[in-house]
């Protein structure tokens, strides 16, 4: 039985592995990390992370061929192959601030690895990393004295949240990098042999260890680029009549365009898309082509307008003042079915109305805990309510800021009578059926679209 460990049992460790664990009983599968209130939680009935379907594979395979642990260092001397996935964040300090990722988690591994190594071992970056860091990890991890060998692969992860365990069941690609070298190209079957397990052979990709790694930044950076296009377009159509959904329509429609990721609103969230482009920029500046960097670098400066706009069309529908108004955010979590607040459009918007003296009131089915968590020293200034019915009591407004299915389903009529007047809602998803809410007597805002207003004249 060959022994798999992942170091990093975060958003991508955890169900990666279960995963694998599920399709290959002949691995032995172990998730360790650092924190040991997440590996407690991992082993019990209560996992760290909601996504649909992972609760059914994790108990599936858990104590069979998948385990949780913190013992690091003697899970590193028992395992054959080697998956890295903790978190590099962008680095907040010194060179490449604000931009550059920041590899000190991924270098601390490798020299862990290093220490508790008694025999060669494949080493997969499944973490995202800046194009040439398998590099400096062949370096660091074969300058031992003891005779032991380390290949290094890049095998990114592609899965996006709220579907992790559908996108890696039935993975549009799975990319494996390696060296051409012999022992290069055994590590890339090696690895290639886990995945073929269930997935066929034609969406195997493998290429060299520069490519793959280049791109899982690349991939990110235009799935972004598309939503940040279609939401610089929203603010044409406001201005012109146009409708953002019509417009994202016909050009879908065109094959070569396609009709993915054209759904405008109040701007991307998530831990990846930011820190991945920003990387991509650094990389552009660090290889000394600015004008490549500036390209990329426009897709984030767009993002963080349409947030910035969309408060700002908030405050002028709302007569050009919240302060003391009481607002009621509904979706915290940076997209439907996921209880991640990284960088969530819902925590962006709730700090700007705290900015305006607005009495912000939160709401959503799963990522309130998270949500309080990032707020920080600031989570007290506001109000935490699980159901939107009480959150929109007496509210001025609400704003739609994930587009969890459950939102279209509220009884509006009710909440209408529930709310000061005139009443608001800034749907920042597009997910609200508009001409419904605005006979109900709602003064409507959507992203792109013509807005309804109550008002006369
Ligand atoms: P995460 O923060 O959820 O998990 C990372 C884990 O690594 C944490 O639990 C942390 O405690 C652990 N860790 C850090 N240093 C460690 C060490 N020395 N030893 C043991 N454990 C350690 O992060 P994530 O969302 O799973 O992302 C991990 C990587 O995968 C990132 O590079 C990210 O860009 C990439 N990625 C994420 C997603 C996603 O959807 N979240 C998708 C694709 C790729
Ligand atoms: C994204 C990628 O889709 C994954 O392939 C990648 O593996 C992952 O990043 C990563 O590297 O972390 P994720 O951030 O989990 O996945 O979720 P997405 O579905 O991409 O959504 C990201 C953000 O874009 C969300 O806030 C979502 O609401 C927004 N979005 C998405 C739009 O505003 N419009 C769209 O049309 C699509």
């Amino acid at each position: 039985m060959k022994n798999i460990l992942c170091i990093g049992a975060g958003y991508v460790g955890g169900p990666t592995m279960a995963v694998i664990a599920k399709n290959c009983p002949e691995y032995r599968v172990t998730v360790v990390d650092i924190n040991a209130e997440k590996i407690a939680a991992w082993n019990s009935d209560n996992l760290p992370i909601y996504e649909p379907g992972l609760d059914d594979v994790v108990h599936c395979v858990r104590d069979r061929n998948l385990f949780f642990s913190t013992e690091v260092d003697r899970h590193i001397g028992e395992s054959d192959i080697i998956f890295v996935s903790v978190n590099t964040p962008t680095k907040t300090f010194g060179q490449g601030a604000g931009k550059a990722a920041d590899l000190q988690y991924w270098e601390k591994t490798a020299r862990q690895i290093l220490r508790n190594a008694n025999s060669s071992k494949i080493v997969v970056e499944k973490s995202t990393l800046p194009v040439r860091t398998a590099h400096a990890m062949e370096r660091i991890l074969n300058s031992n004295d003891r005779g032991l060998h380390f290949d290094v692969i890049s095998n990114p992860e592609f899965l996006a949240e709220g579907s992790a365990i559908r996108d890696l069941e039935e993975p549009d690609r799975v990319l494996v990098g390696g060296r051409e070298t012999t022992s290069g190209q055994q590590a890339i079957q090696a690895i290639v042999d886990i995945y073929a397990h269930w997935v066929p052979q034609e969406r195997i990709i493998t290429t060299n260890l520069w490519s793959s790694e280049l791109s899982k930044l690349v991939a990110n950076a235009f799935l972004a680029q598309r939503i940040s296009s279609i939401n610089a377009i929203a603010n044409l159509c406001e201005q012109t009549g146009a409708n953002v959904e019509e417009v994202a329509h016909a050009i879908g429609t065109d094959s070569r365009i396609g009709s993915r990721f054209l759904r405008a609103g109040v701007g991307f969230g998530g831990s990846c898309f930011k820190k991945d482009i920003l990387n991509l920029v650094y990389l552009c500046e660090y290889y000394g082509l600015p004008e490549v960097a500036a390209y990329w670098e426009q897709v984030v400066t767009m993002n963080e307008y349409q947030q910035a706009n969309f408060v700002s069309k908030m405050i002028s529908a709302m007569f050009n003042t919240v302060a003391g108004k009481r607002i009621a955010l509904f979706g915290l979590a940076f997209k439907a079915h996921t209880s991640d607040t990284r960088e969530s459009p819902g925590l962006a918007v709730c700090r700007r109305l705290l900015a305006e003296h607005a009495d912000v009131v939160l709401s959503d089915p799963r990522a309130l805990n998270n949500a309080r968590l990032d707020l920080g020293s600031i989570s007290d200034k506001v109000h935490y309510e699980t159901d939107p019915y009480r959150a929109a009591e007496g509210a001025h407004a609400i704003a739609i800021l994930t587009e969890w299915p459950q939102f279209a389903e509220l009884d509006y009529q009710a909440i209408f009578n529930a709310m000061e007047k005139p009443a608001f809602i800034f749907d920042g998803r597009n997910i609200l059926n508009h001409q419904a809410l605005y006979e109900i007597g709602f003064n409507v805002f959507p992203v792109g679209r013509p807005s309804f207003t109550n008002f006369p004249g």
